[in-house]
């Protein structure tokens, strides 16, 4: 097992350095000549102009990626996205739209409550495309159209390097969908792929880094409340870094959006409880500023993530985390890396199993 690791203690730590290369292999296999070429996933420019709705089914990290690809899709391809959970979509007699396409996310393509969700799909004749990472799964069979992640196999039951492949592969689409229905330029279009190529880069620029976190985590591993706050974007990026950290350290954590604080969670907030606001999409950064200077006059210790650049951060936070600058868009890919080592770092300092906590499975494939 140990030379599985690759040198690595645990395989959650190698998974998180796979991530450079990963995201890249699932990037090129859809790359041709510059420009995004889904021939292989299936989907025709014809079918791409007629989605009238896009729904995004998937559970636990893969869930994530969806409310990630909800704001993107939308922002981009202006097609109507609904985000939802598998176990909740069987269940309540979804009305689909007959043109609209549902997106299966997962990892294993075994999940049973994913797996039953593109049945339901596919029953109501609605055309379904999986986004999934094991060849040959369930879910990857029987969709319509598969979208392959290239992350590999993944062990740790925390996912990291599939959840990373998984946005890459919704950048790709939805940059695709806005490019075929003429929703963004096409200059703008070749501009986004060029900056998608960096990502790869960009991630191996934050994991250099590693030890600050883990200066940080070892001195906040024995928190009993964690929030995560931000807004748009940088939402979806809370809920992913909440539960990396919940999942492995057991520290309760919640992500809300900034702007719900106000309506309960800043209740919670007592003197020294850490709160971690990302702040990744510029036209929202004073907002979500602003919700930071609420909960720090509560007594809350604030651990700010920014973009290299945003340095009056520190004059809100008491610790301040940079990721390089990318466009808003693709801004997940970047700011999950820190949250991902924090999750890591602190269930290491509590001495926990990181690669396989309590309770958990990597693949549900029971109800
Ligand atoms: C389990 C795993 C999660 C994962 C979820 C969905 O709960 O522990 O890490 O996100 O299942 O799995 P899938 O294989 O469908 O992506």
């Amino acid at each position: 097992e140990a030379a599985e690791k690759g040198g690595f203690e645990h395989f959650m730590m190698k998974e998180i350095h796979e991530q450079p290369k990963v995201v890249e292999d699932t990037l090129n296999s859809v790359l041709k000549d510059g420009k995004i070429d889904l021939t292989e996933v299936g989907l025709t420019e014809e079918e791409m102009k007629e989605i009238s709705q896009i729904y995004i089914v998937a559970c636990g990290s893969a869930y994530h990626v969806g409310v990630a690809a909800q704001y993107v899709i939308e922002d981009l391809a202006r097609i109507p996205v609904r985000v939802e959970l598998a176990s909740e979509f069987r269940y309540r007699k979804p009305i689909l739209d007959k043109n609209g396409l549902v997106i299966l996310v997962s990892q294993s393509g075994e999940t049973a409550d994913t797996l039953a969700a593109l049945r339901e799909s596919k029953e109501l004749g609605v055309k379904t495309l999986a986004i999934v990472n094991v060849v040959g799964s369930s879910i990857a069979r029987e969709a319509d159209n598969v979208f392959y992640t290239l992350a590999g196999p993944e062990i740790s039951v925390a996912t990291t390097k599939a959840y990373s492949t998984q946005l890459i592969a919704s950048y790709a689409l939805a940059l695709q969908l806005a490019k075929v229905r003429e929703t963004i330029s096409e200059e703008k279009y070749c501009e986004m792929i060029q900056e998608l190529t960096t990502i790869p880069r960009k991630i191996g620029k934050i994991l250099e880094d590693k030890e600050r976190i883990q200066w940080f985590a070892a001195k906040y591993a024995n928190s009993k409340d964690v929030f995560f706050i931000g807004r748009g974007i940088d939402y979806a990026i809370c809920l992913e870094g909440s539960l990396k950290m919940k999942e492995i350290s057991y520290i309760h954590s919640e992500a809300y959006a900034a702007g719900e604080l106000k309506h309960g969670t800043i209740s919670l907030i007592e003197d020294g409880t850490l709160v971690i606001g990302v702040l990744t999409q510029d036209h929202l950064y004073e907002k979500t500023v602003s919700n930071l200077v609420e909960v720090k006059s509560r007594g809350a210790y604030l651990m700010g993530l920014t973009h290299y650049g945003n340095y009056n951060i520190e004059d809100t936070a008491d610790f301040a985390v940079y990721v390089p600058k990318t466009d808003e868009h693709f801004a997940t890919s970047l700011a999950v890396i820190p949250l991902q080592l924090l999750g890591y770092y602190v269930s290491v300092a509590k001495g926990l199993d990181v690669d396989k906590p309590r309770n958990l499975a990597k693949s549900v494939t029971v109800e």
